[in-house]
């Protein structure tokens, strides 16, 4: 029932816009449900008053490292600027921590997303560096900012 849900979320260019370039592009629905079905090692779904919203969860995990990259998407833009956002990045970064004995966080985000920028700052994020100029959105170069967090910090 999410997978329909989920694949409008990332068909709609005012979510995407905050995505990764392969996102810019039309998406199939089979590969929606890949994401959404199958086996991860921490993805969850985000629900809001009984309805689904978006994902969320630690991609890329590796354990030599101990490190994950946070992703959100909440595909629902009537959610925005409730305190979702906050709420699930400081969720998902205590249980990365906490449940998962993870070390470090790595995240990023476009340096026009003041949203996620705000999100990721609260949740004591820092930057470790900036991708100049690294992806093509709305008729501009944009950069990426590189943030991360230790389980100390
Ligand atoms: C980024 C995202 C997770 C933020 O979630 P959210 O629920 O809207 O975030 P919150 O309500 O917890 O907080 C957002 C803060 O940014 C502010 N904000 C939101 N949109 C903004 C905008 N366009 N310009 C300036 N500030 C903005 C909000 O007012 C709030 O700040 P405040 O608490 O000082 O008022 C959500 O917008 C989203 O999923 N966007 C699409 C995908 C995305 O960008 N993912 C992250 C990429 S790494």
């Amino acid at each position: 029932m999410d997978v329909p849900i989920y694949h409008a979320y990332l068909c709609d260019p005012e979510v995407t816009v905050w995505l990764e370039d392969r996102l810019q592009y039309p998406i199939g629905i089979q590969e929606i449900e890949k994401f959404v079905l199958g086996a991860a090692w921490a993805r969850w779904a985000i629900e809001f008053e009984g309805r689904f919203i978006g994902m969320t969860g630690l991609e890329d995990f590796d354990p030599n490292r101990s490190l994950a990259r946070f992703f959100i998407v909440i595909g629902d833009t009537s959610c925005w600027g409730k305190g979702l956002g906050q709420a699930v990045i400081n969720e998902v970064v205590s249980r990365g921590f906490r449940d998962r004995g993870l070390r470090k966080i790595v995240s990023n985000y476009l340096h026009t997303n003041i949203a996620s920028q705000k999100i990721h700052d609260r949740a004591n994020f820092v930057s470790e560096g900036r991708l100049r100029s690294d992806v093509w959105r709305g008729g501009d170069w944009v950069d990426t900012l590189l943030v991360s967090r230790f389980r100390e910090e």
